[in-house]
């Protein structure tokens, strides 16, 4: 007997690691996906930058301040400290660590590359989940976010990677997102002049709008109707927040044959968390994005 979801497909929703196992280890690590997909995550996320000389790396702030030493290590550039402004080689010589304690967070874990805690790119996180799922014979999905500027140039630097390491069909488990929903549709026109499926999310919040639902376009302050995401998209992305999200909301997604993904499942108290992933499980969504991977696999588990 299998239990029944009100996903689009009626199998059970995704966990997707947002950022790996980000709650217990620094974001966007080699060593924070290994374990996010030790703790069960179908997919793993990652947002993804251009370098100054046009290499994609893995990286959620335009800047480098935040999760990198390398204020201690570079004399600003432009005024500050944009990924746009530094070469990969530069970045590479950076840690996500300075302190040292990622090795002592999560115990029990030990990554297994030689480098867990560095800035990688976005081909070496491609390049890891490819091998792991031909060593283990599984199927774990990649869910690349063009950043915004999510420019051209971008946008075919992710889609060549994506092709070049096998990450090129629908069931594959992997999608593509971005906040700018012409940059959106760019994703999905790229892919389809190179033969590729990998569905594509827009993100935004969800709005009820007349008698339908659409998504904000933040970036270009626009209401996308579901119906025209659906020409081109295979899914949405939207916030837990968003005032209309709701049951409604994801019918009239599936309803168009969209999926829906909530962002992000944040909470660390065990007993919080299950209360919020079994009330947007029960409305139907198909993916979850989370920083705590185990209590998402948990939840969906018990639902
Ligand atoms: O991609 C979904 C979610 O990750 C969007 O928010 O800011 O964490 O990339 P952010
Ligand atoms: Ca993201």
């Amino acid at each position: 007997f299998a239990a029944s979801f009100a996903t689009l497909d009626g199998t059970a929703p995704l966990v997707i690691a947002h950022r790996g196992a980000s709650g217990y280890l620094p974001e966007h690590t080699l060593g924070a996906y290994e374990l996010a997909i030790q703790l069960g995550a179908d997919i793993v996320e990652p947002d993804v930058l251009l370098t100054a000389d046009g290499e994609a790396i893995m990286m959620h702030d335009t800047t480098l301040t935040r999760t990198t030493d390398i204020e201690a290590r570079f004399a600003p550039r432009n005024g500050g400290y944009a990924v746009a402004d530094f070469t990969l080689a530069e970045i590479k010589t950076l840690t996500v660590d300075p302190t040292g304690t990622a090795a002592t967070s999560y115990p029990g874990f030990t990554p297994s590359m030689a480098d867990p805690y560095k800035v990688p790119t976005f081909a070496e996180f491609l390049a890891y989940v490819r091998d792991y799922n031909n060593t283990n014979r599984t199927r774990i999905g990649v869910y690349p976010e063009s950043k915004i500027p999510a420019t051209t140039s971008q946008n075919t630097k992710i889609v060549d990677l994506m092709q070049a390491y096998g990450f090129t069909a629908a069931d594959q488990n992997s999608y593509l997102q971005t906040f700018d929903h012409l940059a959106a549709r760019q994703l999905a026109d790229l892919q389809a002049a190179r033969g590729m499926t990998v569905p594509v999310a827009a993100l935004g919040a969800a709005v009820a709008m007349g008698s339908g639902f659409g998504v904000f376009d933040f970036v270009n302050g626009t209401l996308s109707p579901l119906a025209d995401l659906a020409t081109f998209a295979g899914g949405v992305g939207v916030a837990l927040a968003s005032s209309d999200l709701n049951a409604d909301f994801v019918s009239a997604a599936h309803a168009v044959g969209l999926e829906v993904h909530g962002w992000t499942f944040n909470i660390a108290d065990p007993i919080a968390a299950a209360d919020q992933y079994g009330s947007f499980i029960g409305m139907g969504l198909d993916g979850l994005f989370t920083n705590y991977t185990d209590l998402a696999v948990a939840a969906v588990a018990r639902a």
